[in-house]
């Protein structure tokens, strides 16, 4: 068989990252190997994702741009999977005629089979079936792109949760989760190739093996994976509050790979908005949850997302939402205003919060997030930090870039005689901050001994934050 590239546009999330490099897994017996360059592909799959605003506009833009591509090379063969895929299904062919595959969430496993389809018949086909019951949730093969230190592995995918602005359960499904002996092997073939860190990913990873009975539910699976050899560090995301169990936080104390980091979604700080999202907890709950876990990891980083203007949100529900992140003191926030998604339950909702006030909102708390995450991260400068080296800066080619525990960036400059090498843990001292990254000195004073990350400031006692938004 004649070897063949295939080049993969990923849009969305890590679940999305991680389901792209699962394709080249699956296309391997077909004889394609990844190429970054478009022009030089046979075949070019976009994995799409349809939980952010104007996600399907995105989609279709980047088809429009292929319709040329397609023109000049009829044999190249192009796909569309993911979330927009299993939301839009037919429509994709009739309104881009160009595309050949479209393949949905649950399809995945069957890729190679349609492309074979495509080679053979030269006709469309589209897949937007569930999952065959004997379907693996993962493909065994090759690990790609070696020089890295950090790699994604999913343990559970979809969602039961039914949050009513969320598109997730309707284009990923119900709750499954992954034989935890499944997951443990992949991360150790991970770590035998030069992987130092693994972030477990799913909806909601602390209901992992809830449903399933496989016998280990979330932090017995963090106790396996925290006992492969050779691993150094373990995150997760994400976390939904009402499923954060006691054993969950002990985990943060117990388990010296867990990292000091936890993503913890709030979506609200009113407790009428929070009822109306159908989100299961209140405030206060909340709350209690962020209070158990600064006393059994003072240390510990905590980020969340919000979501501004959900219908009926009123100005005291806002200030609600500003209240509690002045009192959490997040160390980094993602905000984002709320958008109907096609067929949830919000997008009915009436009392639709004007385009301009979530504007205004927006602006608030992007700014209140702003000024704590300067602040913060200006304290960090003159500690040592414990850097996971991940590999070049993207800011300077001169830089290397890595990631302390908390997950902050650390940009440093490393000398020409350097023998700093990806996967490497090591000691550098901030010299500067910045309110998305530091600069670092590997070579300043103070080597070896580890300053708190948040500048001797615990969680519990601050009222500030710092982090950043997008
Ligand atoms: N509108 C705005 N934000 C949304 N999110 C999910 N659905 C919507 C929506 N309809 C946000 C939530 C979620 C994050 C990944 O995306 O905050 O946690
Ligand atoms: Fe969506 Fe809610 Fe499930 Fe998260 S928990 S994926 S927001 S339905």
């Amino acid at each position: 068989m004649k070897q063949k590239r295939v080049h993969i546009v990923t849009m969305g999330c890590q679940m999305n990252v991680y389901d792209s490099e699962q394709m080249l897994r699956l296309l391997a017996p077909l004889k394609y190997r990844p190429t970054s360059e478009l022009e030089k592909a046979d075949l070019i799959l976009l994995n799409t994702c349809s939980i952010r605003e104007k996600a399907e506009h995105k989609v279709y833009s980047f088809l429009g741009r292929l319709v040329r591509v397609k023109q000049r090379r009829p044999d190249i063969i192009i796909g569309v999977g993911g979330c927009v895929a299993q939301q839009e299904g037919y429509r994709l062919v009739e309104r881009a005629p160009h595309v050949d595959i479209v393949f949905g969430t649950f399809a995945l496993g069957r890729l190679p089979s349609l492309v074979r389809q495509v080679q053979d018949q030269k006709k469309q086909v589209v897949d937007i079936n569930p999952r065959g019951a004997s379907e693996p949730l993962y493909v065994k093969g090759p690990v790609f792109k070696a020089e890295r230190a950090t790699a994604f592995v999913t343990i559970m995918e979809g969602c039961d949760n039914f949050c009513t602005y969320c598109v997730v359960p309707y284009v990923r499904g119900r709750e499954v989760s992954r034989k935890p002996e499944e997951i443990l092997e992949e991360i150790r073939l991970l770590v035998e190739n030069g992987i130092r860190e693994v972030t477990l990913i799913g909806q909601n990873v602390n209901a992992y093996g809830q449903k399933n009975g496989h016998g280990c539910d979330f932090p017995s699976l963090l106790e396996h994976v925290n006992d492969i050899e050779g691993l150094r560090r373990i995150r997760f995301t994400t976390s939904h509050p009402k499923d954060l169990s006691d054993r969950l936080i002990d985990a943060f104390c117990r388990l010296d790979k867990l990292v000091p980091h936890i993503h913890l979604p709030v979506q609200s700080g009113s407790d009428r908005v929070l009822r109306r999202m159908n989100r299961g907890y209140a405030r206060d709950f909340y709350l209690k949850k962020v209070e158990k876990l600064c006393n059994v990891r003072p240390d510990i980083a905590i980020t969340s997302d919000i979501i501004i203007g959900f219908p009926g949100e009123e100005r005291v529900d806002f200030e609600a939402t500003v209240h509690l992140v002045r009192q959490v003191g997040f160390d980094s926030l993602f905000l984002f205003k709320y958008s109907d998604r096609p067929g949830v339950p919000a997008a009915r909702f009436s009392n639709k919060v004007p385009e301009a006030i979530k504007g205004e909102r927006f602006s608030t708390l992007l700014e209140v997030q702003r000024e704590f995450t300067l602040k913060k991260n200006k304290a960090l400068v003159g500690t040592t930090q414990e850097v996971l080296v991940e590999g070049p800066s993207k800011k300077s080619v001169d830089q290397l870039t890595g990631r302390t525990p908390c997950n902050r960036i650390v940009n440093f400059t490393d000398g020409a005689d350097s023998m700093v090498h990806v996967g490497q843990i090591l000691p550098v001292r901030i010299v500067e901050a910045f309110s998305h990254s530091l600069l670092g000195d590997p070579g300043g004073e103070g080597h070896g001994e580890y300053s708190g990350e948040n500048g001797g400031i615990s969680h519990a006692a601050r009222n500030e934050s710092f982090g950043f938004d997008y």
